[in-house]
Protein backbone atom coordinates (compact mmCIF):
# COMPACT_ATOMS: atom_id res chain seq x y z
CA UNK A 1 0.00 0.00 0.00
CA UNK A 2 1.15 3.15 -0.91
CA UNK A 3 1.07 6.31 1.65
CA UNK A 4 1.57 9.84 1.02
CA UNK A 5 4.44 11.98 1.93
CA UNK A 6 2.03 14.48 3.73
CA UNK A 7 0.46 11.57 5.61
CA UNK A 8 3.06 10.25 6.57
CA UNK A 9 4.48 13.70 7.99
CA UNK A 10 1.10 14.36 9.93
CA UNK A 11 1.45 10.28 11.15
CA UNK A 12 4.75 11.51 12.83
CA UNK A 13 3.23 14.94 14.27
CA UNK A 14 0.53 13.08 15.92
CA UNK A 15 3.01 10.57 17.40
CA UNK A 16 5.31 12.93 18.96
CA UNK A 17 2.18 14.63 20.64
CA UNK A 18 0.58 12.03 22.45
CA UNK A 19 4.12 11.04 23.78
CA UNK A 20 4.31 14.63 24.73
CA UNK A 21 1.19 14.29 26.30
CA UNK A 22 1.82 11.08 28.13
CA UNK A 23 5.25 12.99 29.06
CA UNK A 24 3.37 15.58 30.86
CA UNK A 25 1.35 13.73 32.80
CA UNK A 26 3.25 11.64 33.95
CA UNK A 27 6.01 14.35 35.36
CA UNK A 28 2.93 16.03 36.64
CA UNK A 29 2.91 13.03 38.60
CA UNK A 30 6.42 11.62 39.68
CA UNK A 31 8.94 14.51 38.18
CA UNK A 32 11.42 15.15 40.92
CA UNK A 33 10.24 18.27 43.14
CA UNK A 34 6.65 17.39 42.20
CA UNK A 35 4.84 17.21 45.59
CA UNK A 36 1.03 16.33 46.52
CA UNK A 37 -0.20 19.10 48.86
CA UNK A 38 -0.43 17.85 52.13
CA UNK A 39 3.31 15.85 51.82
CA UNK A 40 4.48 17.91 54.51
CA UNK A 41 2.08 19.01 56.31
CA UNK A 42 2.34 17.75 60.40
CA UNK A 43 -0.53 15.54 60.66
CA UNK A 44 -2.32 14.64 63.83
CA UNK A 45 -4.92 12.97 65.32
CA UNK A 46 -8.21 15.29 65.03
CA UNK A 47 -9.62 13.46 68.20
CA UNK A 48 -7.17 14.22 70.09
CA UNK A 49 -6.59 17.66 70.11
CA UNK A 50 -7.24 18.40 73.76
CA UNK A 51 -3.63 15.62 74.17
CA UNK A 52 -2.14 18.20 71.27
CA UNK A 53 0.86 20.84 72.93
CA UNK A 54 -0.25 23.29 70.33
CA UNK A 55 -3.79 22.38 70.47
CA UNK A 56 -5.31 21.85 74.07
CA UNK A 57 -5.06 25.29 75.02
CA UNK A 58 -6.23 27.35 71.24
CA UNK A 59 -4.07 30.46 72.41
CA UNK A 60 -1.53 33.01 70.93
CA UNK A 61 2.17 32.89 72.05
CA UNK A 62 4.73 35.40 71.59
CA UNK A 63 7.92 33.40 69.81
CA UNK A 64 9.69 36.35 68.19
CA UNK A 65 10.02 39.99 68.93
CA UNK A 66 7.45 41.42 66.93
CA UNK A 67 6.39 37.57 66.29
CA UNK A 68 3.37 35.47 67.06
CA UNK A 69 1.91 32.02 67.03
CA UNK A 70 -1.78 31.47 66.94
CA UNK A 71 -2.95 27.81 67.64
CA UNK A 72 -6.89 27.79 66.64
CA UNK A 73 -9.26 25.42 66.59
CA UNK A 74 -12.04 25.98 63.87
CA UNK A 75 -14.97 23.41 64.87
CA UNK A 76 -19.00 23.49 64.28
CA UNK A 77 -19.49 26.25 65.02
CA UNK A 78 -16.84 28.56 66.18
CA UNK A 79 -13.68 29.61 66.35
CA UNK A 80 -11.40 28.86 69.35
CA UNK A 81 -10.21 31.27 70.51
CA UNK A 82 -12.34 33.94 69.56
CA UNK A 83 -11.20 36.58 69.35
CA UNK A 84 -7.91 36.29 68.56
CA UNK A 85 -5.74 38.99 70.10
CA UNK A 86 -2.72 40.10 68.86
CA UNK A 87 -0.09 43.31 69.46
CA UNK A 88 -0.19 46.26 66.81
CA UNK A 89 3.26 46.16 64.24
CA UNK A 90 3.63 42.38 64.74
CA UNK A 91 3.47 38.92 62.09
CA UNK A 92 1.23 36.25 62.83
CA UNK A 93 0.85 33.18 62.08
CA UNK A 94 -2.09 31.23 62.38
CA UNK A 95 -1.96 27.29 62.91
CA UNK A 96 -5.64 26.10 62.11
CA UNK A 97 -7.00 22.38 63.11
CA UNK A 98 -10.27 21.33 62.99
CA UNK A 99 -11.63 18.49 64.91
CA UNK A 100 -14.69 17.62 63.35
CA UNK A 101 -15.17 18.94 59.01
CA UNK A 102 -13.55 20.71 56.55
CA UNK A 103 -13.89 24.37 57.87
CA UNK A 104 -12.16 27.67 55.98
CA UNK A 105 -10.39 30.38 57.75
CA UNK A 106 -10.14 33.42 56.27
CA UNK A 107 -9.34 36.46 57.28
CA UNK A 108 -11.10 39.17 55.81
CA UNK A 109 -9.22 41.97 54.19
CA UNK A 110 -6.17 40.55 54.13
CA UNK A 111 -5.23 37.67 51.69
CA UNK A 112 -5.36 34.89 54.34
CA UNK A 113 -7.56 32.30 53.17
CA UNK A 114 -6.87 28.59 53.94
CA UNK A 115 -9.00 25.49 53.98
CA UNK A 116 -8.74 24.01 57.46
CA UNK A 117 -9.12 19.93 56.96
CA UNK A 118 -9.46 17.68 60.46
CA UNK A 119 -5.76 16.20 61.00
CA UNK A 120 -3.92 18.37 59.12
CA UNK A 121 -2.91 22.05 60.76
CA UNK A 122 -2.76 24.93 57.86
CA UNK A 123 -0.20 27.50 58.25
CA UNK A 124 -0.69 30.95 57.47
CA UNK A 125 0.65 34.49 57.85
CA UNK A 126 -0.69 38.02 58.24
CA UNK A 127 1.36 41.14 58.84
CA UNK A 128 -0.77 43.12 61.35
CA UNK A 129 0.35 46.05 61.54
CA UNK A 130 -2.54 49.31 62.63
CA UNK A 131 -4.49 48.63 65.17
CA UNK A 132 -7.90 47.26 64.06
CA UNK A 133 -10.50 44.70 63.95
CA UNK A 134 -10.77 41.79 60.94
CA UNK A 135 -13.52 39.47 60.77
CA UNK A 136 -12.91 35.91 60.35
CA UNK A 137 -15.39 33.85 58.71
CA UNK A 138 -15.85 30.16 57.52
CA UNK A 139 -16.02 29.87 53.89
CA UNK A 140 -16.16 25.91 53.46
CA UNK A 141 -20.24 24.81 53.89
CA UNK A 142 -19.40 22.82 56.99
CA UNK A 143 -23.16 22.30 58.23
CA UNK A 144 -26.34 23.89 59.63
CA UNK A 145 -24.91 27.40 61.45
CA UNK A 146 -22.14 27.53 58.95
CA UNK A 147 -23.54 30.79 58.07
CA UNK A 148 -23.05 31.43 61.53
CA UNK A 149 -19.13 30.57 62.34
CA UNK A 150 -16.98 33.51 62.44
CA UNK A 151 -14.86 35.19 64.57
CA UNK A 152 -12.54 38.14 65.41
CA UNK A 153 -8.85 39.13 64.84
CA UNK A 154 -8.09 41.88 66.97
CA UNK A 155 -5.00 44.05 66.22
CA UNK A 156 -4.79 46.34 69.67
CA UNK A 157 -2.19 48.89 70.52
CA UNK A 158 1.32 47.37 72.28
CA UNK A 159 0.36 48.91 75.71
CA UNK A 160 -2.98 48.08 75.11
CA UNK A 161 -1.97 44.31 74.73
CA UNK A 162 0.71 44.35 77.49
CA UNK A 163 -1.70 45.40 79.80
CA UNK A 164 -3.79 42.26 79.19
CA UNK A 165 -1.33 39.94 79.03
CA UNK A 166 -0.22 41.41 82.39
CA UNK A 167 -3.84 41.14 83.70
CA UNK A 168 -3.82 37.40 82.31
CA UNK A 169 -1.08 36.72 84.03
CA UNK A 170 -2.14 38.29 87.52
CA UNK A 171 -5.48 36.56 87.36
CA UNK A 172 -3.68 33.03 86.82
CA UNK A 173 -1.22 33.76 89.87
CA UNK A 174 -4.57 35.14 92.38
CA UNK A 175 -6.18 31.68 90.86
CA UNK A 176 -3.43 29.68 92.32
CA UNK A 177 -2.75 32.41 95.39
CA UNK A 178 -6.48 32.73 96.50
CA UNK A 179 -6.24 28.73 97.49
CA UNK A 180 -3.52 29.56 100.35
CA UNK A 181 -4.62 33.43 100.53
CA UNK A 182 -8.29 34.85 100.33
CA UNK A 183 -6.67 38.75 100.71
CA UNK A 184 -4.78 38.25 98.01
CA UNK A 185 -5.38 41.26 95.30
CA UNK A 186 -7.55 39.15 92.74
CA UNK A 187 -7.38 42.47 89.95
CA UNK A 188 -10.41 44.06 89.06
CA UNK A 189 -11.74 41.37 87.38
CU1 LIG B 1 -17.21 26.05 59.42
CU2 LIG B 1 -18.53 26.65 57.52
Amino acid sequence: MHVHAYEKIWLALAVILILLLIGSVTYGAVGPGVAMVSDQQDTLDPEALDEDDRFAEPRVEQVGENEYAAYVVAYQFDFDPDPIVVPENSRVTFYVTSPDVIHGFEVVGTNANTMVIPGEVAEITVEANEPREYGIVCNEYCGAAHHAMEGKLEVVPQAEYDRMTEENDEATMSDEASMNDESDDGGDA
